[in-house]
């Protein structure tokens, strides 16, 4: 038996040191709440992070989810030492720049709450600019949406949530990816109106099938990745991000398939980045669109390239 006991205490050591959040664990065992809120606050500061009070709130709501944090904090509500080390274990993968929403497992966007994994970009608050444009030029009769690089399902999840009457087919190379917009599709009640496919942008996809196309697609300068914040280099999908050598390779295969896939009269919206919309425009106009437009994000940058498929 005392074999038995020692071999369970063994297992047990190896699991608590397994665990990423242990040495925070120990550096909180003699504090309160309050005191765990100010040293977590400091040490996601140090770490680099920006909105280190608000990324805090957000852990300890997760972690702890008392209907009332504040009374929390204040010892009115007790919490239990497992909560504490869930925090912990959070606050760990935080301190390591993971991103927030994959720390949490979930994103708002537009009106929705996505999940959120490693095997898809964190949808932006930006890209709700091109959910926006797309609504108020929505066409007469529209039923069906294509999205090109659909990913967690944002973009196609938020517009087929505004417009009861249409359908929409999310595209993209990932197969992980898709699994995330399925599952999206489903925690939003939209699955029956929503179909998901592996696929290389709209390569073999029925001809003029589609009344609006959308997509955002990577359009990061492959040269620049390596510079940008360790959440977005390190922890989100190249394939959502690398654009090639000057960040349009993707726009030039989208540009390309835009007549072939839209219905005449048809819409379309892509995501630019904020220096890109020369550049894409021309590669547009060349295909033969038409009606191109720019729209801004909330902070005034170019954001949005709209326009249509001649009619017949
Ligand atoms: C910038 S992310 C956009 C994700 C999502 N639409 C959004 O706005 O949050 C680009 C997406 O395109 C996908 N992708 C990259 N290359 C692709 C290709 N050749 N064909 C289809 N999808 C591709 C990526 O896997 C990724 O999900």
């Amino acid at each position: 038996l005392s074999g038995e006991f020692d071999n369970l205490v063994d297992a047990a050591r190896a699991d608590m040191s397994a665990r990423p959040g242990l040495s925070l664990c120990e550096a909180w065992r003699d504090l309160d709440l309050a005191a765990i809120r100010r040293d977590l606050i400091k040490r996601l500061g140090q770490a680099g992070i920006d909105e280190a009070e608000i990324d805090t709130r957000y852990l300890m709501r997760h972690a702890l989810r008392p209907d009332d944090l504040t009374a929390a904090l204040a010892g009115e509500v007790l919490v239990s030492w497992q909560q504490v080390s869930e925090l912990a274990d959070l606050a760990s993968a935080r301190l390591q720049r993971q991103p927030l929403s994959q720390v949490l497992g979930t994103q708002p966007f537009w009106t929705l709450d996505l999940r959120v994994t490693p095997d898809v970009l964190t949808p932006r608050s930006d890209t709700e600019a091109l959910v926006e444009a797309v609504l108020a030029r929505w066409p007469e009769n529209t039923t069906r949406v294509l999205d090109l690089g659909t990913g967690s399902g944002a973009i196609l999840l938020a517009l087929l949530s505004e417009r009861g009457e249409a359908t929409g087919v999310g595209v993209d190379l990932s197969r992980k990816a898709l699994e995330v917009a399925q599952g999206n599709a489903s925690i939003c009640s939209l699955s029956d109106r929503a179909c998901f496919v592996e696929g290389r942008w709209g390569n073999g996809l029925e001809p003029h099938a589609f009344d609006i196309v959308v997509s955002n697609p990577p359009y990061i300068v492959s040269d620049v990745l390596a510079g940008l914040a360790p959440e977005v280099r390190d922890y989100e999908p190249a394939l959502a991000l690398d654009g090639g050598d000057d960040g349009l390779d993707a726009y030039r295969e989208i540009a390309g398939q835009l007549e072939t896939l839209l219905a005449p009269g048809g819409l379309f919206a892509l995501e630019i980045g904020y220096d890109q919309a020369q550049s894409v425009s021309g590669l547009l106009e060349r295909a033969g669109l038409q009606q191109i437009e720019c729209v801004t994000d909330l902070s005034g940058n170019d954001r949005v390239l709209l326009g249509r498929m001649s009619e017949l």
